[in-house]
């Protein structure tokens, strides 16, 4: 961790234009300058993955897609059980960041691991049925975030489970049982997000309650770095397919 490439991220966050004619080329636009330090600084953004890879459940000789995988950061949390899978998929639309992962790959030697130019919303592999589809911190950046979410659902087998670690708001109103928010962390975090085209939603875990049966569920807070007053709200999400709709 160091002050400058933390300064060059803060940059990317706070004040760098979003530019680009599609989606692709908005996260390129977005993440192509920072894509060497983004490991460093999501590391203490990103919180819940360690332990949302630690929860899911893959088989030996399964086959794991982890959707809007970035720099494939992920597959080092999932540590040497990655040597037990038939085949990793790292998906994501930013090339830059795909580049990394690709390096990333190459130097550990994972040779069933395999990074994908595709769309969340539409990538199927060839092997599927799969048998478990993560989304991490990348619903948030999905437009059409229902469609990726059906497009896994597509993909798994029956009884093969989703893994899903992103920053959420709560409805006004929300389900028995799932916290809610103050009106303040309601209204700021999605304003404050969305300058990065990151859209906390009140939706994301309703629905995949809805379409899945759930396993573990952990609603929580984080630290932001350089942000010392406020906590953003995430969850941590383990579903299982259900074997009828
Ligand atoms: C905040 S990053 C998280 C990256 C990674 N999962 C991690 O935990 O470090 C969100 C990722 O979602 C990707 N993404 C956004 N929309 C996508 C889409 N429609 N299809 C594939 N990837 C997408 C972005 O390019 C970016 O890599």
């Amino acid at each position: 961790m160091s002050l400058l490439a933390d300064l060059k991220i803060l940059y990317h966050f706070t004040m760098k234009p979003i530019r680009g004619r599609d989606h692709a080329a908005r996260l390129e636009s977005f993440y192509s300058g920072q894509a060497e330090a983004y490991d460093d600084f999501r590391r203490r953004l990103l919180q819940g993955r360690q332990e949302l890879w630690d929860a899911l459940e893959v088989p030996a000789g399964g086959v794991w897609v982890d959707m809007g995988g970035g720099t494939g950061a992920n597959l080092e949390y999932f540590g040497d059980r990655i040597g037990q899978l038939r085949k990793v998929y790292v998906v994501d639309l930013a090339r830059s960041l795909l580049n990394v992962a690709q390096r990333r790959i190459e130097q550990r030697g994972w040779t069933n691991a395999e990074t994908v130019e595709a769309d969340a919303t539409r990538y199927q592999p060839l092997e599927a049925p799969v048998d478990v589809v993560t989304f991490s911190y990348s619903l948030t950046m999905i437009p059409d975030w229902f469609a990726a979410l059906e497009n896994a659902c597509a993909m798994l087998r029956p009884g093969g489970q989703i893994g899903v670690v992103d920053f959420y708001v709560s409805r006004k109103y929300p389900a028995e049982g799932l916290r809610r928010h103050s009106w303040f962390n309601r209204s700021f975090w999605p304003v404050w997000f969305s300058g990065d085209n990151v859209y906390p939603c009140k939706d994301h875990l309703p629905y995949l309650q809805q379409h899945f049966e759930t396993l573990r569920l952990e609603e929580r807070r984080a630290k932001v770095p350089y942000m010392p007053l406020v906590r953003t709200p995430y969850y941590l999400f383990v579903g299982r397919k259900k074997n009828r709709p």
